[in-house]
């Protein structure tokens, strides 16, 4: 995530809770929940959104279980007391009392956690796996993989096993404070795509679905995808972004995130037909695209929060006019009027920080 958009969400967030309010509350952040077809590439996209290599990915039915995944932000101690932890960045889930700060072991847990309630075969459960994730590099923010939507039953899947997993990400995707992640990969005619039917079932005028085509590596010789990334074949406002995962074959012989995205990045620039449009498509063009929507949550939530703000100074206010009798409370006093103007000084970082920032999407 976009370093300024963490230090702004994390500023706001010190305002509130300097003035005592409940603090993430005000803000509420959505949640983007990643949603598609078996194989699609979702935990491929989810793993580069985060920046981190932690999720089960593979052929066939991998996801079995939805992940909600919370990232949390947790500043790094400016001064490293004597027993400060020696790592930065960990995981910890749910239901089980240790902290991961190896993210293999993080994989390892979900395959195992996800075998342990949905079975050895290929059986899927609603009962999310909870993760959090605490890192100074991530922004306080909730994810949600979802097991792939599917239409024979394969395995232990009961015959009803579509239905099951459309209701399961219906859950997910109708709350209107969702993101939608309409994965579809572009070796699958578009008009197939079942994310996209899905989405547009709860998001019908396409406000807060993103479409990301995946796998444009592996379309077939003298085809491409041009039409759909430049929406001309289905409307999304949040438009189309193309992306190339790693394939199974990067994945066995543990290609980094870094290599990925770089080679990503080259694929686009030096394709014969996505060149021109190679700015607006990629991994790191989607997180830019997530930055600039979470931005304008954030813009969107404002008068409610400037609302609150007036609201807290003014009970501020009243508290102190009530001290009262300076004789008795001049120490009070004193410290009342420290805290109006610590709070007027918040009042105004928060405005300005949020009024002083751009997110350029160009
Ligand atoms: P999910 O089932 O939708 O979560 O999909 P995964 O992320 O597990 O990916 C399924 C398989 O497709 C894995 O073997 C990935 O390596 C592969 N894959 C995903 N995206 C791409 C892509 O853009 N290009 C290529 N070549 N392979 C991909
Ligand atoms: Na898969
Ligand atoms: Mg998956």
């Amino acid at each position: 995530m976009d370093q300024d958009l963490i230090r702004l969400v994390n500023k706001l967030q010190d305002t509130f809770s300097n003035l005592g309010a409940t603090s993430c509350g005000e803000l509420d952040m959505p949640q983007i929940v990643v949603v598609g077809s078996q194989s699609a590439g979702k935990s491929s996209v989810l793993e580069t959104i985060v920046g981190k290599d932690f999720l089960p990915r593979g052929s066939g039915i991998v996801t079995r279980r939805p992940l909600v995944l919370q990232l949390i932000h947790t500043p790094v101690p400016s001064e490293p007391s004597p027993n400060a932890l020696p790592y930065t960045e960990w995981g910890q889930f749910l239901h089980i009392d240790k902290r991961f700060t190896d993210f293999n072991d993080i994989r390892k847990e979900i395959e195992q956690e996800t075998f342990r309630v949905a079975g050895q075969n290929k059986g899927i459960s609603r009962l999310p796996i909870s993760l959090r994730v605490y890192s100074p590099n991530v922004l306080d923010l909730t994810l949600v993989d979802l097991p792939g939507l599917t239409k024979i039953p394969v395995g232990d899947q009961p015959s009803d096993i579509e239905k099951q997993i459309r209701n399961l990400v219906v859950d997910y995707i109708s709350k209107p404070n969702s993101v939608i992640l309409a994965v579809s990969a572009a070796n699958v005619d578009l008009a197939n795509s079942e994310s996209l039917k899905l989405a547009r079932s709860v998001d019908p005028q396409g406000r807060r679905t993103i479409g990301v085509l995946t796998k444009l590596d592996l379309m077939d010789a003298g085809t491409n995808a041009l039409d759909i990334l430049t929406g001309r074949v289905y409307p999304l406002k949040l438009g189309f972004i193309g992306i190339v995962n790693r394939s199974q074959q990067d994945i066995n012989v543990e290609k980094s995130l870094t290599d990925a995205v770089e080679s990503e990045a080259e694929f686009f620039r030096n394709h014969a037909v996505y060149r021109n449009i190679a700015h607006k498509n990629g991994t790191r063009y989607l997180a830019k695209t997530l930055n600039q929507v979470l931005m304008n949550h954030i813009r969107d939530k404002l008068p409610d929060m400037k609302a609150r703000l007036n609201t807290l100074m003014g009970q501020a206010q009243q508290e102190l006019n009530s001290f009262g009798d300076a004789a008795i409370f001049g120490d009070k006093n004193q410290q009342g009027s420290m805290i109006l103007r610590m709070m007027t000084q918040f009042a105004r970082d928060f405005v300005s920080s949020i009024e002083g920032t751009k997110v350029d999407i160009s």
